[in-house]
Formats: structure tokens, sequence, C-alpha cells
């Protein structure tokens, strides 16, 4: 290995980041991986991993005293370069981390741009960026004027979740000193918004020294939160490049992305298209996105994003970083809950077919194509046949909610 070569401590409370892993031990990084002890034995890409790591966990919740002794205890016999959080929820505790060992890279106020739901509304509307009407859930006379200037239904929403987890609708004002009520003093964590019926669309983008190197905007078929919470099949298509939809989210998204700090990394936000055709921003982070997001990105454009975030964590600011141009292709992505363990995807032969979700109790699979029309009807039929076909009666997440 060089001497030159860079340490690179990875936070993964989950289980997830391989491509990044990968790509960075490639690059002729050290790779030192933190995780939870509840992952030990998880398949990890261990012969791109210098050192592994575990921190006690319950439910991989973390404590962030534990984080700071251990990885101060390691740098007493290791430089780190680089922290990079692989999972929403590592963003903050990479950010404590950094500023406690005075590390490069994002410090805690930036992080809380892409974190806390409350902190990226503040901050992009005082930019001017159009956001759902909002208000901190905590103080009585701003609840009160916020709930006579915008009509129900809001949104009820914890500041630091992610997969639509504790979200509420809320219809009218009774009902939302209720919901706010029973929160309790947990409910300074919570912030109330006007809900914005529409279409949900993502970027998913690659930054470097404040530029947006690549961009690429999705429609979900259905809202994440109507998924969610009433069931049924998760899809998601790249939009026709080019169109005017396409043109003004990915300056929207720029504009976000300026205002709200990321040096350099990946992002997948979040925008809604209400029903007057205009754009507000919904939500932001820094990482990849969920629920195979990153698969989808891979299978239109060639370029992995947990490849190309590994790229530019090592060039740091302090080299150029180089990304090849995406192809210019079309992609659609279309996962459900599977009332079968091994759900059968044989039917699905399209030639369009270039991806297939192994996990039980899941049916998935992604479809490319240079047509956008061609991936939207794939996506369209195979919607329906996945309705019939494998949706489970009760969503997992909704369980997990009740
Ligand atoms: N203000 C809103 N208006 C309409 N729908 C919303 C609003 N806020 C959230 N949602 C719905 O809830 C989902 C999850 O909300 P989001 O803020 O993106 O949080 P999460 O981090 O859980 O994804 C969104 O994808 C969307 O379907
Ligand atoms: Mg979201």
């Amino acid at each position: 290995m060089p001497s030159s070569s860079l340490t690179v401590l990875c936070l993964a409370s989950y289980h997830k980041g391989h491509d990044f892993i990968r790509e960075a031990h490639r690059l002729g990084c050290r790779v030192l991986l933190v995780t939870s002890e509840s992952l030990r034995d998880a398949d990890w890409p261990r012969e791109a991993i210098a050192e592994m790591f575990f921190v006690p966990d319950i439910d991989k919740q973390w404590k962030l005293s534990d984080l700071i002794a251990g990885v101060s205890h390691l740098a007493r016999r290791e430089v780190i370069d680089r922290i990079v959080p692989l999972d929403d929820f590592d963003l903050e505790k990479a950010s404590a981390l950094r500023e406690h060992l005075r590390i490069p890279g994002m410090g805690e106020t930036t992080t809380r741009h892409f974190r806390d739901k409350l902190a990226m509304r503040v901050t992009a509307a005082s930019a001017g960026i159009p956001v759902p009407g909002f208000v901190h859930a905590l103080n009585e006379s701003r609840i009160r004027a916020f709930c006579a200037r915008v009509p129900p239904p809001w949104f009820l929403k914890p500041r630091w979740q992610a997969g639509a987890i504790g979200i509420r609708r809320i219809e009218n004002e009774a009902a939302l000193w209720s919901a706010l009520n029973e929160l309790g003093d947990d409910v300074s964590n919570y912030l109330v918004e006007a809900f914005v019926d529409g279409d949900v669309l993502h970027v998913d983008s690659i930054v470097y020294e404040r530029e947006i190197r690549v961009a690429v905007a999705s429609q979900y078929g259905t809202p994440p939160f109507n998924v969610t919470h009433g069931g049924g099949v998760f899809t998601t298509t790249l939009l026709e490049r080019g169109t005017p939809l396409d043109t003004e989210v990915l300056e929207l998204n720029r504009r976000v992305l300026t205002a709200l700090g990321l040096v350099r990394g990946v992002s997948h936000s979040e925008y809604i298209r209400g029903k007057d055709g205009s754009l507000v921003f919904l939500e932001t982070s820094a990482r990849v996105g969920g629920a195979h997001i990153a698969e989808l990105i891979e299978a239109a454009t060639g370029l992995n994003l947990w490849a190309e975030w590994a790229r530019v964590e090592q060039a740091g600011g302090n080299a150029a970083y180089t990304v090849r141009p995406p192809r210019d292709e079309y992609a659609g992505l279309i996962v459900s809950l599977a009332r079968q363990a091994s759900p059968d995807l044989s039917a699905y032969s399209d030639a369009e077919v270039v991806w297939r979700l192994a996990k039980p109790h899941h049916a998935g699979l992604i479809v490319r194509s240079p047509s956008h029309t061609r991936v939207q009807e794939l996506i369209a039929n195979y919607s329906k046949r996945f309705a019939t076909d494998f949706v489970a009666t009760l969503p997992a997440a909704k369980k997990a909610m009740d």
C-alpha cells in the first residue's frame, strides 16, 4: 500500500455501504469499519476492511459516549484522515467525532441541515426556497398562528427519522393539540407542516467542492408515505431528461444543496410537485438513497453512487475528482412485500429486467431501457401484476407503527 494512502473510518450502525468500502480499498485507502455489535457476523466485505470495531447497540442504537471513547482510543495509534457515515443515522455521530478529533469534513452545524427536518426547512426557507408552511411543534402561540395561517391537513413529523416512520397526518386543530399533548416532552423533536398533495420526486446527486457533478431526477409512483402507511407497491422511475419538470427540479435541487452547504459527497433529496404544478422542497440528506435507489441509478447511468462517494472522499478537496459522463438511459425500480418467503419472479422475463431483489418476503426488480416510455410501460404493467402476484396485505412498516 502506498505510504500516502488515507485511513478512512466508516461508521455503519446498519448493514450497508459495501460498494463504498470496496472502492475505498481499491483506491488504496486503509478502511476501518465501526459497526453495531449485533452486526458482527454480517457479511461485510472483509477482504476490503483493515480492521473492524463493534459498538454495543440496542436495535442499532449506539451511545455517542461509547463511540467517542472507542474511536479516541483508536486514534492513539491511528491517524484518521476521513470519517464517513454510511447510514443516515450515522451522520451526526460522524460530525461529533470529527469535531472531537478535529478531523476535516462536515461539522455539526452543516450536518444538521442534512439530518434535522426542522433545520433544513428553516435554512431553505430563509434562502427563498419554496417549502410547505411549517412550525416547530413547541411554542403554543406560534402553533396557534400556524393553524390560523395554514389550512389542514397537516403532517406531524419527527425531526430525526427516516422511512416515513413516526409521521402522522392530522386533520384538524383539536387532533393536533391532542397529538402534541400525547408526545409530552418529546414534542420539541417534532415539526408540523402543511400537507402538500402531489407527486413526490427525488434527485440523487454527486457533489464536489460545492459543485453538482451529477444529478439524476426521478419520480415515485406513489408517495412513500402512502406506501409505508397504506401498503402496496413501491416504484420509482427516472424523469425524462430535458423536460420542463426535469429541468425545474434539477435547478431547485442545485439551489437547495447550495443553500444547505454540501461541500462534497452524495445527496438524496426529495421534492413535492403540488396539484398546481409547482415544486416545494421536501427533505434532503447527505447519503446514498435507500430502498435500492443506488441500484436504480446505476442501471440507468452506469454510475455507482457508493463507489463515486468513495472517490469523492479520497479526492477530499485536495485533488481533482473526475467522473465518467453518466450513460443517458432510463430505469425503473419496483419493490413490494411478498406473501411468499421466496417469491418467484421468473414470469417477469422482459429483456429490460437487469436486477432482481433477493430478500425473504420481498419482490423487487429493476428495468433499464434507452426509452423513457418503455420503462414507464413496464413499471405500470409490473405494478398491476405485483399487486396480485406478491403483495402482502399488512405491510411490515405499518405493523412496526402500530
Ligand atoms: N408536507 C408534506 N406533504 C405531503 N406529503 C408529505 C409531506 N411530508 C412528508 N410527506 C410524505 O411522507 C413521506 C416521508 O416524509 P419525509 O419528510 O420524506 O421523511 P422520511 O425521512 O421519513 O422520508 C414523503 O415521501 C411523502 O410521501
Ligand atoms: Mg423522505
